[in-house]
């Protein structure tokens, strides 16, 4: 049994902006349900607390202000959860990062250095908790500076960091580095200095023991100019120490055998219901409640990561075609207006959805046949997995997480019996509309099409072995961290 101390700026359902927050809120139970000893550390969120009764507060001493660690348990698990209260700092509603205006929140690195801060001392078991883990597993730039400042403690558990997205890194002005007072040691390219800023991420990509990010291909992608962010010469100098674990989906929220978002539900064994679900969500979208036409759907943020600016460049040619497009996310003002433009142009033709909306997700991957999602690049991505889940075969871009969770469906697949969605190689719009082409014509293969579908639905996409995965990572970083240990033992002794 190892304890491990998680650390993430989201959980599902406690804050969710993106995929972080589904790990976040899955792979502590996966773990959990392995014997291990698991305690979440995020903010305490105004949105958080609303959501969640009293709970228990423990004060932790700090000389200027109220510094609060309330304890609760993730809901419907009992992974503990401990929420970092902290008067001005997280108490504000609607996005952890960005305020209603769109723009970061002026003090994150103020706030995300305090959360850091703060799982230091909970994980040196100086908060009065009496638990001490043997892993801190951290999160995302928003959690990079814990690795860093673990660095100096003496007996300090292991670390891991694992990267959801190597393209956010925290980086702020060098006053800021002064004003968080952080050791002078750390200003160096060797440390946190990235370019003259101060870079959280790299915190994490320099001190952690461990690093892991959320898929094989990624974790090679991401040592190579392209997808390195100009952290590639890092990573690939820190490989023997960097691993690719894929995430797994929460197989009881996305299971659209007893998903209370559908209104009938199914199973690879019987579609039946998929068809009538389809039906439910054409006639809520506005759209022609016909079967026999593909409904293709888009659900996500909309950033150019997502390849959403080749989307809307190729809906001129899209709209030619037999189908109809399914679209919810939120995301960058300009692409949603020119979205919008689009709907206003073709009512009967596109539905558009612009913000978060949780219940419409899971109504959207089950109605729908085919998911587009053709991201630059892409960690991981779950939505391709939910998709596959739901019998709606993903359109992807064969890069990071989408390359290792879907198999295209070439001829030599497709007789294997292996092919669960249709891959094109390049961010280019030929590429995009040749793989939508494909994807009708399958479509229109009935039997092929149900064979794809169910190959897609019976394919294990459960935590169960990445989980595994981790603990192989946890128990490595902790040989890692006691060597370290012997060594600057063994050098203290010799000066
Ligand atoms: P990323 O974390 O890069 O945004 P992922 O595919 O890993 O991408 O995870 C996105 C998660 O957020 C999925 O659970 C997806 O269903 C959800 N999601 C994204 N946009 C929306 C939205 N507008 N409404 C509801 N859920 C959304
Ligand atoms: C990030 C990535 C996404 C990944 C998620 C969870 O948001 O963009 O690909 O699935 O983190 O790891």
């Amino acid at each position: 049994m190892t304890k491990i101390l998680f650390v993430t700026s989201e959980a599902y359902p406690l804050m969710k902006t993106g995929g972080l927050a589904d790990v976040s809120g899955s792979l502590p139970i996966a773990l959990k349900a392995l014997g291990h000893d698991v305690r979440i550390l995020m903010p305490a969120y105004a949105d958080t607390l609303a959501s969640l009764g009293p709970l228990h507060a423990h004060h932790v001493p700090q000389a200027h202000s109220q510094l609060d660690i309330l304890e609760g348990l993730l809901p419907g698990s009992d992974v503990p959860i401990w929420l970092v209260a902290h008067p001005g700092t997280f108490d504000r509603p609607g996005n952890p990062y960005l305020s209603p205006e769109g723009k970061s929140w002026t003090d994150n690195a103020e706030r995300f250095a305090l959360l850091s801060r703060v799982a230091v001392e909970v994980a040196m078991n100086r908060v009065g908790f009496r638990w001490k883990p043997d892993i801190v597993h951290c999160n995302d730039w928003q959690t990079g500076l814990v690795p860093a400042l673990l660095g100096d403690e003496p007996k300090r558990p292991a670390t891991v960091f694992t990267i959801h997205n190597l393209a956010y890194q925290g980086n702020f002005p060098r006053a800021m580095f002064r004003q968080l007072g952080l050791p002078e040691r750390f200003w160096s390219h060797h440390a946190l200095e990235f370019y003259d800023q101060l870079s959280f991420i790299k915190g994490g990509l320099v001190y952690a023991d461990r690093i892991s990010t959320v898929s094989p291909t990624y974790a090679r992608e991401i040592q190579g100019k392209e997808f390195g962010c100009g952290l590639e010469g890092l990573l690939a100098q820190r490989q023997d120490r960097l691993h690719g674990i894929l995430n797994g989906i929460d197989e009881q929220a996305w299971d659209p055998a007893r998903d209370p978002y559908l209104p009938h539900p199914f199973e690879a064994s019987d579609l039946s219901g998929k068809t009538r679900v389809k039906s439910a969500l054409q006639k809520r979208s506005g759209l022609a409640q016909d079967a026999k036409v593909a409904v293709i759907a888009l659900v996500g943020r909309l950033v150019q990561q997502k390849g959403i600016d080749l989307v809307i460049d190729v809906l001129p040619q899209l709209l030619e075609l037999p189908l109809q497009l399914v679209i919810l996310g939120s995301g960058e003002r300009k692409y949603e207006h020119a979205l919008e433009q689009w709907t206003r142009l073709y009512p009967d033709r596109i539905a558009l959805t612009l913000g978060y909306d949780e219940a419409l997700a899971h109504l959207i991957e089950a109605g729908a046949d085919l998911f587009l999602m053709p991201s630059r690049f892409e960690p991981c991505g779950l939505n391709q997995m939910y998709s596959q889940r739901y019998g709606a075969a993903p359109i992807v871009r064969s890069v990071g997480g989408l390359a290792d969770t879907v198999e295209d469906a070439s001829a030599e697949n497709l007789a294997a019996g292996t092919a669960s969605g249709i891959a094109f190689a390049e961010a280019k719009h030929e590429a995009l509309l040749q793989a939508v082409y494909r994807a009708l014509e399958l479509f229109h293969d009935k039997p092929v099409w149900e064979q794809i579908q169910r190959t897609g639905m019976n394919k294990d996409f459960s935590w169960h072995k990445s989980a595994r995965q981790y603990e192989a990572v946890y128990a490595l970083a902790e040989q890692d961290c006691q060597a370290l240990g012997h060594s600057m033992l063994a050098r203290g002794a010799l000066a």
